[in-house]
């Protein structure tokens, strides 16, 4: 199996994962997912590239940074999801396989969240199942880069 590069993304207050709103969001840290991730990739033969950002420029600088690195991108866009047409234009503009995750159900939730202007351009979307979501979505994008 080829090793695949994937971006693995984490928007605005997930650095605060653990703390904050426990009852939707869980118990874990973003530090146990990415731990989580690193484990998995390993099994999958993903090298993991991992960028946090409460900043809307922070996310795109990430992404655009990995223009030629990338071969697919893991991303939970946090509020951003919902109206940063700015963050889906990056997106849409590195053309690889995206996965677009969730820890809570976005459409379970306020009306804000029923919409994603980043699903649009994202390959797919995984929302709901907590950190689960993370690690089917990297699954996700290992085998969207198989079937390439
Ligand atoms: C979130 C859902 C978003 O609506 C929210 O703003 C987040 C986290 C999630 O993982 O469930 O920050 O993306």
């Amino acid at each position: 199996m080829m090793t695949r590069r994937v971006l693995v993304l984490h928007g605005p207050n997930l650095n605060m994962l653990g703390r904050r709103e426990a009852a939707i969001y869980g118990d874990d840290t973003l530090d146990d997912i990415n731990a989580a991730l690193t484990s998995l990739a390993r099994e999958l033969q993903c090298e993991l590239r991992f960028a946090q950002s409460n900043c809307e420029g922070a996310l795109i600088d990430a992404i655009q940074k990995s223009f030629g690195w990338a071969e697919g991108i893991l991303i939970n866009p946090g509020a951003f999801t919902h109206y940063s047409y700015a963050l889906r234009d990056a997106v849409a503009d590195a053309r690889i396989p995206t996965v677009e995750v969730h820890l809570s159900n976005i459409y379970a939730r306020e009306a804000f969240r029923h919409t994603s202007v980043i699903s649009p351009v994202a390959t797919g979307q995984i929302t709901g199942l907590g950190m689960d979501s993370y690690l089917l979505g990297l699954r996700a994008v290992r085998a969207l880069l198989d079937r390439q």
